[in-house]
C-alpha cells in the first residue's frame, strides 16, 4: 500500500504535457505523472522552478490539456465532462489560489464583491442579504477583521498577505472539495507566510478541503504537508509522508536537495517557515530516461534509455530510479 486508504477525490494516470514552440523545440514539461489525492489530506508538490508543478496544476483545473494520460475528479474523466452543468460542478469542487496576490484580483472589485461573486454564479446562496452575512463570515475566517470594514477595499488598498487572504476566502465561498494552491506564499514575505499557511491547515481541519500545495520551498512542505511529491524536470521521482521523504529520502535528486538546503533543522522542527528554498540544478540535456541522470552519481546506463517504474518501499513511500531497484533487488551497480 503506497497510499491513504480509501477512494481518491483526484488521480493522475500517466499525464502528460508536451509544448513545441517552433519547429524544433519541444519542452516535456510533464512526463507520465501519476498521483492520487485523498479527502482531507495536504498533499505537497514540490520541486525547482521549471520543473513542471504550474503545468500539472493547470492540467488538472482544465486550463490546458494534457498530452495523454488520465485525470479523474471522484472517478470521472476531466477531459470528458460534457454539458455546461458538469463543467460548472466541477469548477465549484476545485478551485486554485494563484501565486501572485497582485495579479489574481480585479483591481476594480471590492473584496466583498470578489467573494460574493463565486457564489451568485454558482447559485450557493440565492439571496443578496444571506450572501453577505456569508462574505462577512468569510472575511472573518481569513482574519480580515473587521470584516464590515475589509467588505469595502480594493486591491490597492491591502497588502499582499490581504490580498492572499481574500483569494483564499475567494475559493472557500464556494466550499470547494480541493484546492490547488500554487506557490500560494513565495511572493509574500517571511513574516507573512505561516499565517496563510495555518489558514490552509484551517480550512482541511474545520471544512474537510482537500489541498494540492504547490512550493519551491521544502520547509513549508514540511511544515504542511502529510505526503511530499517530489518533481525534477517533469516528472515525479519520489513520493511518501512528509517525514519518510524528508528524514529517508532515496532519489539522488530527493537527497541532494536535502543536502543543500542551508539549515535543515528548518525541515525538522518543521515550524520555521523561510527561506529554505530548493536550488535550482544545471540543466543536463534532455532525454527519454530519467532527467536527472547526467547529474546522478549513482546513475546506471539504463538512466538514460528508460523512465523506471516505481520502487514501493514502506511507510506509503516509493521511489522512481533503476539504482534505488537494483539495490533492493540485489544487483551490483
Ligand atoms: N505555455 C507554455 N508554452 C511553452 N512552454 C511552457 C508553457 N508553460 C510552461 N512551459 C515550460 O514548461 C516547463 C515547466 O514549467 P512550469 O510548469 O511553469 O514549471 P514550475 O511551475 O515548476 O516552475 C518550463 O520549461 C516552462 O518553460
Ligand atoms: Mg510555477
Amino acid at each position: 500500500m503506497t497510499e491513504p486508504e480509501g477512494v481518491p477525490i483526484l488521480s493522475l494516470t500517466h499525464v502528460s504535457k508536451t509544448f513545441f514552440s517552433g519547429r524544433r523545440s519541444r519542452i516535456d514539461a510533464v512526463r507520465d505523472v501519476t498521483f492520487h489525492l485523498y479527502p482531507h489530506e495536504i498533499v505537497c508538490l514540490v520541486g525547482e522552478s521549471g520543473s513542471g508543478k504550474s503545468t500539472t496544476a493547470h492540467l488538472i483545473m482544465a486550463m490546458e490539456t494534457s498530452t495523454s494520460g488520465t485525470i479523474r475528479y471522484q472517478g470521472q474523466d476531466v477531459a470528458r465532462l460534457r454539458g455546461r452543468s458538469a463543467h460548472r460542478q466541477y469548477r465549484r469542487a476545485v478551485q486554485m489560489i494563484f501565486q501572485d496576490p497582485y495579479a489574481s484580483l480585479n483591481p476594480v472589485h471590492t473584496a466583498g464583491y470578489t467573494i460574493g461573486r463565486p457564489m451568485e454564479i454558482h447559485h450557493s446562496i440565492a439571496s443578496a442579504s444571506q450572501r453577505n452575512k456569508a462574505v462577512l463570515r468569510l472575511l472573518r475566517q481569513v482574519d480580515l477583521t473587521p470584516p464590515a470594514e475589509f467588505y469595502y477595499k480594493l486591491p490597492y488598498q491591502l497588502s499582499g498577505g490581504q490580498r492572499q487572504r481574500v483569494a483564499i476566502a475567494r475559493a472557500l465561498a464556494v466550499q470547494p472539495a480541493l484546492i490547488i494552491a500554487d506557490e500560494p506564499v513565495s511572493m509574500l514575505d517571511v513574516s507573512l507566510r505561516a499565517g496563510i499557511l495555518q489558514l490552509i491547515l484551517q480550512a482541511r481541519d474545520e471544512a474537510g478541503v482537500t489541498f494540492l500545495y504547490i512550493t519551491h520551498d521544502l520547509a513549508s512542505a514540511r511544515y504542511i504537508g502529510d505526503r511530499i511529491l517530489v518533481m525534477y524536470r517533469g516528472i515525479i521521482c519520489e513520493e511518501g509522508m512528509a517525514d519518510a521523504v524528508i528524514n529517508g529520502p532515496q532519489h539522488p535528486y530527493t537527497k541532494a536537495l536535502i543536502e543543500a538546503v542551508p539549515n535543515p533543522e528548518h525541515l525538522e522542527d518543521g515550524g520555521t517557515v523561510d527561506d529554505t528554498v530548493i536550488p535550482s540544478h544545471p540543466s543536463a540535456p534532455a532525454s527519454p530516461g530519467c532527467p536527472y541522470y547526467a547529474l546522478c552519481p549513482v546513475s546506471v546506463a539504463e538512466c538514460q534509455q528508460n523512465l523506471p517504474d516505481w520502487t514501493e518501499l514502506s511507510g506509503k513511500h516509493r521511489v522512481r530510479c533503476f539504482h534505488v531497484a537494483d539495490a533492493r533487488h540485489g544487483v551490483k551497480t
